[in-house]
């Protein structure tokens, strides 16, 4: 009989015993921090949908990105939002469109602060959909041409990440090969691998104006009911070249973060999308329990499921409240 022997709370009984017993570590170089960005200059707005977050112009993208900097965030994450939508979403490979002037902005701003540019048609095509739509389907291989020439806008603009977010089959290779054929061998591909089509990224797609206007995203994001396909779809990615491989959402999907970082042992992301934030700030609102704690509990649990890395619009404040002590639980 283990006990009375063996008595686990010995180890709990003190907060020394239970800092020395901590398994699981959260510091400001895990967290990458989103940032929205629209045409224009001077521009700052703050987005109804997600509570804390901006609207944010390239010049002041540059000063929040300047922040992410000095809180030790190591990287941010850019959606832009077009004037102009149309059938093929040709905004996001304008040379002056949103993105690719944030990314000037921040690397002269911040030279060492990386910055990761989200690839996906979404927010610039005029139906939504995250890629071109051919008898009102989305066609994939048609598609793949238009996502390489974002990918290589945002890397001639100076991104040093590129993260393909619309899951359109062979869109790793085709990024891979159109960045290399331009001269753009180190920018790396971070792959959303494991992209669910999830009710979760609902205030996201209000703030980045990208619900598709008919349909959904079933026939490209994956079913939630899948863990299997996950490790499929991980596998393609990392044989077209993704360097880093992410799951998404992230808390509703431990269980595939957990599988994904065991199976490849590769840099795994993982996404605390937008309807997972406002989860939280909506419940820490109605005072069902402590914000920071919840937040905190939410980001080690993502880190002790396995993922090296987290996109969170949390990061720069917990970024603040690790340097200050105050990261807990
Ligand atoms: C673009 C994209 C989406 C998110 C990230 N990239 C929306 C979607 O797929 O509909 C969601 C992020 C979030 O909810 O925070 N395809």
């Amino acid at each position: 009989m283990p006990f009375p022997i063996e008595r686990p709370r010995r180890l709990r009984k003190s907060a020394g015993l239970r800092r020395l017993m901590c398994e699981t570590t959260v510091t400001a170089a895990d967290l990458v921090q989103p940032l929205f960005v629209v045409e224009g200059e001077g521009y700052r707005r703050a987005i109804e949908s997600l509570p804390g977050q901006f609207h944010l112009s390239p010049d002041e993208a540059a000063l929040e990105a300047g922040k992410a900097y000095a809180a030790d965030v190591p990287a941010v994450l850019l959606f832009g939002l077009p004037k102009h939508k149309d059938p093929i979403g040709s905004s996001a490979w304008d040379e002056a469109g949103a993105v690719q002037r944030a990314v000037r902005a921040i690397k002269e701003h911040v030279p060492e602060l990386i910055v990761i540019t989200d690839v996906c048609l979404c927010e610039y095509t005029d139906h939504g959909h995250c890629g071109r739509v051919v008898n009102g389907e989305v066609d994939n291989d048609g598609t793949l041409p238009l996502l390489t020439k974002i990918a290589v806008s945002h890397a001639a603009a100076g991104a040093d990440v590129v993260a393909p977010s619309d899951m359109m089959d062979g869109r790793i290779g085709s990024v891979r090969k159109a960045l290399d054929e331009n001269g753009f061998q180190s920018v790396a591909i971070l792959s959303y691998a494991a992209k669910y089509a999830s009710s979760f990224y609902g205030p996201f797609r209000d703030a980045a104006g990208s619900a598709p206007s008919f349909g959904d995203r079933k026939g490209y994001q994956m079913d939630p009911a899948n863990r299997r396909e996950a490790l499929r779809e991980v596998a393609l990615d990392i044989m077209e070249g993704a360097d880093m491989v992410m799951v998404k959402p992230a808390l509703p999907y431990l269980d595939v973060i957990n599988d994904v970082r065991r199976r490849f042992g590769r840099p795994t992301a993982a996404y605390q999308v937008s309807g997972e934030y406002v989860m939280i700030e909506h419940a820490a609102r109605a005072g069902a329990f402590d914000r920071r704690r919840a937040i905190c509990e939410s980001l080690v649990s993502i880190r002790r499921a396995g993922a090296d890395f987290v996109v969170t619009y949390w990061a720069v404040e917990v970024a603040g409240w690790i340097r200050e002590g105050q990261f807990e639980w």
